[in-house]
């Protein structure tokens, strides 16, 4: 059984609208989700004695989401990750994007989907978001419908995204949620045991573009095939956090992604995919000035961040998955978000 509840969560200031929070509730999970960015801002689960704790970092206020924030939550695009120097060609014609992280164009820009409202729509088991984004919106061609969906069963979160172009455009889209099992404002996630299911990574230059190799895991710190401990794996490889595309089945077929154990808690995330790629961050770039939930404080490396996605730059690397929608397509892909405690 699932419920779903929905509430004012703030005001937009000049009169922007209305922001809503939709709670969904399952026997295991509670996960709040507001229409600003389709962003999950609380997901409560159980640890091992039954205990609940909310294992997202977040904000208590809308004000916290309209500040500047590294997307705690929130869904990305249009294009999620990074385009190198916000530009590429399409069908002969070449396109330049705002520069919002030097020297290249981050998470759809500017105002990506992460920063509008959305429309929502309760269903008996979660809620749908959807909204038009307008041809040329950050610089991206034709007009794009967008829907996610998010819906509770059981123990997993399941996020669906599908979209249609009136104009051949690229397309990726994931959420951007950073976990904390052991408890959202813990001050890292050293003692996760994380797992990934990737053969191959891609290395990225200086700006954390990818060079266009797709290499081999095997003897190298992104070995993740075998469950590490995080803080003692990084330590050993001198490493100061990940912030890598690993390369999963290139298949559309649900597939295995990663997944993550808090001994302390018993608390066990399994994320599974439709996607080619998985974008593993622990919060590099995360500092400690940001007040979150409860009085919480996200220091570097205290949330780590799971996105399911297309491989970065993929519009401008042809020999990474197809990243493009035409018309009369569908982008239609999922993610399951599915806990347990072992
Ligand atoms: C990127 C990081 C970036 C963060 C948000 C992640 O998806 O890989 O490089 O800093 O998002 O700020």
């Amino acid at each position: 059984m699932v419920s779903v509840n929905r509430n004012v969560f703030g005001e937009l200031p000049s009169g922007g609208g209305t922001v809503e929070k939709f709670q969904l509730r399952s026997d295991q999970l509670r996960v709040d989700i507001i229409s600003w960015g389709c962003t999950i801002t609380a997901l409560e689960v159980k640890d091992r004695q039954g205990t609940a704790s909310d294992v997202v970092l977040g904000f208590a206020e809308l004000e916290g989401y309209l500040q500047k924030q590294p997307y705690f939550g929130a869904v990305v695009g249009r294009v999620a990750n990074r385009i190198a120097k916000g530009t590429f060609t399409l069908d002969g014609k070449k396109y330049q994007l705002p520069i919002n992280r030097e020297p290249n164009s981050l998470h759809g820009g500017l105002r990506g989907f992460d920063k509008v409202l959305w429309m929502p729509q309760v269903l008996s088991n979660g809620v749908q978001f959807s909204r038009v984004s307008p041809d040329g919106e950050e610089g991206y061609p034709g007009e794009l419908k967008v829907w996610v969906t998010y819906t509770l069963d059981g123990g997993e979160l399941v996020v669906n995204y599908r979209a249609q172009a009136s104009q051949a455009t690229p397309v990726n889209l994931t959420n951007h949620s950073y976990f904390n099992l052991a408890g959202q404002g813990s001050p890292n996630v050293y003692d996760h045991e994380v797992t990934i299911e990737a053969d191959t990574f891609l290395p990225v230059d200086e700006t954390l573009i990818p060079t266009g190799d797709i290499a081999p895991v095997q003897g190298t710190a992104f070995d993740l095939r075998k469950a590490v401990e995080l803080g003692r794996h990084l330590q050993e490889f001198h490493i100061d956090g990940f912030d890598h595309n690993f390369c999963l089945k290139r298949s559309k077929e649900k597939h295995f992604c990663a997944r993550v154990h808090h001994h302390g808690s018993g608390r066990v995330l399994e994320v599974y995919t439709t996607q080619p790629g998985v974008q593993f961050y622990t919060g590099n770039f995360l500092d400690g000035t940001l007040k979150g939930k409860g009085g919480a404080v996200y220091p570097k490396h205290s949330g780590f961040c799971l996105e399911t996605q297309n491989w970065p730059d993929a519009v401008n690397q042809p020999h990474f998955p197809p990243v493009l929608l035409r018309p009369g397509e569908e982008y239609d892909h999922t993610t399951w978000f599915k806990f347990s405690v072992a």
